[in-house]
């Protein structure tokens, strides 16, 4: 660790390697709005402090810049299922580097990788790839908006859908956290064209289309959401949704950015006849490089340019490292499904989390699918972003910095999930059990 002081302002040429997470967190806030490139990974949401400023990834564990080891929860948001520089992705993105990152021109490896998307996804008939999470759900809104003639969307309090303008309005996750659900910037134009009704509601659903379903292009929604912490649907809920969008004449899209390939080796399993007009994926499917993809039923594809008159574009769409990276991991995940494991170890998580609780005496709520979960300070129930918000801040601020000092590293915000992934181990849960069972009675100390 470098003890002397470093530069305000240091050359870039000479950057020295061995500072510690203070000193980079230090010269980060010189450089980049809040010390950080994406909001969500300041301390905002943990009632402040500084984060740890991470160097390396190795399976289910990451290492700070002061050689400080957690176990990750957090999974860089999502996409990590297969852990930290898994050997098959590491090796398939150093082969593709060798061979050149970027072509501006069609690539086999970005065409293998579209045809085992709409193979996994088989309702997903066409596919086209982006590089973010944000450009599918921008896209495929334009897309809906073209193919019904309509301006306005339908989504949802409290679920986030990415950074586009419209999409900044009551969103949820990193933008609800640092407090600007509706980002400043977002003009009252663009506000005009979304609607934001209660996940969860069927009532809310039907009477606002009732109203002015005319007008709507689209139904957005997360078939389980992750941006409010976990929230699963409740029986019937997207099946109403299905029938409401058409009996509207709206489109039905399924934003899977989070939950595609993260419990079974395709999107989300739905009730019979629940199948979206589009979807929207990111995250796992870029097997942690840059990735995104919008597709589905088969007549929209006419819509898109050079075909149609939607026209999207990107100089890394179908990127070759992220097709490496992607098709890696999704290879590895049919290949040999960890889908069963990760939901016993999510069992055995929610058990202990919910046992330690009851002994520390500390109501909770824990939500969970397969390996994602969020536990809550609240009684519960939390089917709502509105109920997510009634959990206790003070409490899962306590217990965030409780767990991070024993090593366990969750994603700062209780707006987020907990993702158990391919790599983790009974001996990692009950290692994680340890540690909570101090944090959940210092989160019970909390009045
Ligand atoms: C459901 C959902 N949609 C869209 C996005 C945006 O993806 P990206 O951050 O890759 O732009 C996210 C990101 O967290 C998400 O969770």
């Amino acid at each position: 660790m470098a003890t002397e002081a470093f530069p305000q302002r240091p050359n870039p040429g000479a950057v020295p390697l061995a500072l510690s997470s203070q000193e980079w967190w230090q010269r980060a806030q010189h450089v980049m709005p809040g010390g950080v490139n994406s909001p969500s990974r300041s301390f905002h949401g943990v009632g402040g402090g500084m984060p740890p400023v991470m160097v390396r990834g190795q399976g289910a564990w990451i290492e700070d810049a002061d050689g400080r080891r957690y176990l990750d929860y957090q999974a860089a948001y999502g996409p990590l299922i297969l852990g930290h520089a898994h050997p098959a992705v590491a090796a398939a993105i150093a082969a593709q580097a060798a061979e050149g990152t970027v072509m501006g021109a069609t690539h086999p490896l970005e065409v293998s990788w579209a045809e085992h998307l709409t193979a996994a996804i088989p309702q997903m008939h066409w596919v086209r790839l982006v590089s973010t999470g944000t450009e599918a759900v921008m896209s495929a809104l334009r897309l809906a908006r073209a193919a019904t003639g309509r301006p306005r969307i339908v989504k949802f309090a409290g679920l986030y859908h990415g950074h586009s303008d419209g999409m900044l309005v009551k969103a949820g996750s990193g933008a609800a956290t640092v407090g600007v659900e509706t980002s400043a910037g977002v003009t009252p134009g663009v506000q005009q064209d979304v609607a934001v009704l209660p996940y969860n509601s069927e009532a809310a659903a039907a009477d606002y289309l009732a109203r002015h379903g005319r007008e709507v292009a689209a139904v957005l929604v997360e078939p389980v959401v992750g941006n409010s912490g976990t929230l699963l649907p409740r029986p019937g809920y997207l099946a109403a949704l299905r029938q409401l969008a058409d009996r509207w004449g709206a489109l039905l899209i399924f934003d899977e950015v989070i939950t595609a390939f993260r419990f079974r080796a395709g999107a989300v399993e739905q009730e019979p006849g629940v199948v979206p007009d589009l979807y929207c994926l990111g995250k796992i499917i870029g097997g942690g490089l840059a990735a995104g993809a919008y597709g589905g039923r088969a007549d929209l594809q006419d819509w898109l340019a050079p075909a149609g008159p939607v026209y999207q574009a990107g100089t890394h769409a179908g990127n070759p490292l992220a097709a490496a990276a992607g098709l890696a991991t999704l290879q590895v995940l049919a290949a040999s499904p960890p889908y069963a494991r990760m939901d016993a170890l999510g069992a055995q998580l929610e058990a202990g989390l919910r046992e330690r609780a009851d002994r520390a005496g500390v109501p909770v709520v824990i939500n969970r699918k397969g390996g994602m979960l969020t536990l809550f300070f609240t009684a519960g129930p939390v089917d709502s972003a509105a109920d997510a918000a009634r959990a206790s801040a003070p409490r899962f601020h306590t217990f965030y910095h409780a767990m991070l000092g024993q090593g366990i590293y969750l994603a700062p915000s209780a707006l987020e999930c907990w993702f158990v992934s391919a790599v983790h181990t009974a001996e990692d849960i009950e290692r994680t059990l340890a540690a909570a069972e101090m944090a959940l009675a210092a989160a019970a100390a909390v009045r």
